[in-house]
């Protein structure tokens, strides 16, 4: 069944000229406009203080298409989709900017018979957010949320906030526009077809969910592997670091989708309100635990896919001393009456050995080792991999007897892989936010106080990083699995890392 195209609005993007709209957000809507899923009418407008003219924005968008689209699209539906797109200049900092653009919208509405419905989107520096969020309310470009009128929703990008105060303080920017229902608040992990099928594999199967607690699990192992550096980024990492960048966010999503309890409806609110709790059931650890449980680590030179790559301290924009982490692992527990006593190890690092996002959940080993009597080796776990990317897949990993006269019990895969299965490119998560932010289906956003509570806990470990002495860093060579401090981590409970 193909999705319902969404309603009639005017999308506008504030950072129009930028590398998120020119590489994630254009293709992405013109993926929509192509599949049908953008009304006839839906108009963008890019706005930035160097776009030029409609023309002008077109020719450079239909080159970052080149660059950046899925491609084997037909000149058609390029033509079509440039005539959608206006640009608007102007400048952020000033009121007269938005009065501009108040009126180039109300006349490229008239035009094109819309009915006044708006889609901002705030890709733009974010230090600029709530700035901008407070002078569109100003500017009355915001309409109310009650009655029955056009909507005006507003989505924002990570990162949201650099700690919990400020997070707190944009919120409040924000939300001295607009009301929390009207806000999207992006995470593109949870756009992801992998993350989305994480709820869809537990809780649309009758056989899984019982296994999914404490008695049965031993333990759970979130990666966010990336072989990347900072490619580019140095100034910005140098004051977010990992924790913030990926944990905070894409990792804690994660975690709350395999953790929470099954939502009564696949509504919004309902999913959030079991996301948020997940959160508040990590203990918060003291001092002491996050000096133990917790591994800090950068990457130094080293290679990757036999490549020679820098570390990070020589990387553009980087203090040639920084201690800043580019590779983190955590063990935390989750107290609740389904996780009690079930370690969940979370690790996130740059400059790895493999680009690899997955979710493995390790069961207990049978209660009696009834195999070993017959001289054979003892099982390994019961291990069920969830692949987020790339190879999209899920792997259960199961004992079975390796054929012959003995009893000889092998570990072998049960896999289903995306790809093999139903052939299709995955949609880019950027397709699906945008079309469920215009369909006002908040489900797969963070909500304010998911954001908030999610701050609290990181915060909980950056503070102690910050006020104790670092390790003496760098501490993993690029192209390895991270600092030995991590091994240690996992080998200290009897574990170890999966190696995916
Ligand atoms: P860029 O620096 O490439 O783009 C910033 C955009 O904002 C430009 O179009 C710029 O246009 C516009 N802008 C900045 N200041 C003003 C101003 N005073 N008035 C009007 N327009 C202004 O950044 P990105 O596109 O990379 O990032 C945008 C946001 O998205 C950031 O919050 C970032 O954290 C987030 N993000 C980006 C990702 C990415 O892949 N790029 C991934 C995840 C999040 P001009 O200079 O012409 O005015
Ligand atoms: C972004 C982080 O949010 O996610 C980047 O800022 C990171 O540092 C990226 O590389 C990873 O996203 P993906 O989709 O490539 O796994």
């Amino acid at each position: 069944m193909s999705p319902a195209p969404a309603p009639a609005a005017t999308i506008v993007i504030f950072g129009g000229s930028g590398d998120l709209a020119r590489r994630k957000l254009v293709p992405a809507l013109f993926e929509l406009h192509r599949q049908g899923l953008l009304a006839p009418e839906t108009a963008i407008v890019g706005f930035a203080r160097s776009v030029g003219s409609d023309e002008a924005w077109r020719d450079d968008l239909d080159a970052a298409l080149d660059e950046h689209g899925r491609g084997g699209a037909d000149a058609g539906a390029r033509r079509s989709f440039a005539a959608r797109l206006h640009a608007v200049r102007g400048d952020l900092r000033s009121d007269a900017s938005y009065g501009e653009l108040k009126s180039r919208l109300e006349a490229i509405e008239a035009e094109r018979g819309l009915p006044g419905n708006r889609l901002y989107y705030l890709a733009i520096p974010p230090s600029g957010i709530g700035d901008a969020a407070r002078r569109l309310g100003a500017a009355g470009l915001v309409h109310p949320v009650e009655g029955d009128g056009p909507f005006s929703r507003l989505v924002v990008e990570k990162p949201f906030g650099h700690d919990l105060a400020s997070a707190h303080a944009l919120n409040e920017a924000v939300h001295a526009s607009f009301r929390e229902r009207q806000v999207f608040r992006i995470d593109h992990y949870l756009g992801k077809e992998t993350t989305q099928n994480i709820l869809v594999f537990r809780l649309g199967n009758g056989i899984f969910e019982p296994l999914w607690n404490r008695r049965y699990v031993d333990h759970v192992q979130i990666t966010v592997a990336e072989t990347i550096g900072v490619e580019g980024r140095g100034k910005f990492f140098e004051e977010a670091g990992i924790f913030r960048d990926v944990v905070q966010n894409h990792l804690l999503q994660l975690l709350c989708l395999v953790a929470m309890e099954p939502p009564v409806a696949f509504e919004a609110n309902v999913v959030r309100d079991e996301k948020v709790k997940v959160l508040r059931s990590v203990r918060p650890p003291s001092p002491q635990e996050v000096l133990r449980d917790t591994v800090r680590g950068q990457y130094a030179p080293g290679a990757i896919a036999g490549r020679a790559v820098a570390g990070y301290r020589e990387e553009p924009d980087v203090a040639a001393a920084s201690t800043r982490e580019t590779y983190a692992a955590w063990k935390l527990q989750i107290e609740n009456w389904r996780w009690a006593g079930v370690p969940f190890y979370l690790r996130a690092g740059k400059r790895l050995p493999k680009r690899v996002t997955e979710i493995a959940i390790t069961f207990k080993t049978p209660p009696i080792a009834l195999f070993r009597h017959a001289g054979c080796a003892v099982g390994e776990p019961n291990v069920l991999v969830l692949r987020i990317q790339p190879d999209e897949g899920i792997a259960l990993r199961i004992g079975a007897k390796r054929p012959g006269p003995t009893m000889r019990v092998e570990t072998v895969k049960m896999d289903f892989r995306y790809a093999e299965q139903f052939g299709e490119a995955t949609p880019d998560a950027y397709e699906r936010l945008l079309l469920d932010a215009l369909n006002g289906d908040g489900t797969l956003f963070a909500r304010r106080d998911e954001v908030e509570a999610a701050w609290e806990l990181v915060e909980g470990v950056l503070d102690v990083w910050a006020e104790s002495p670092p390790p003496d860093l760098p501490n993993y060579e690029a192209g390895t699995w991270g600092p030995e401090a991590a091994t240690e981590l996992l080998a200290r409970d009897g574990r170890r890392w999966r190696r995916p």
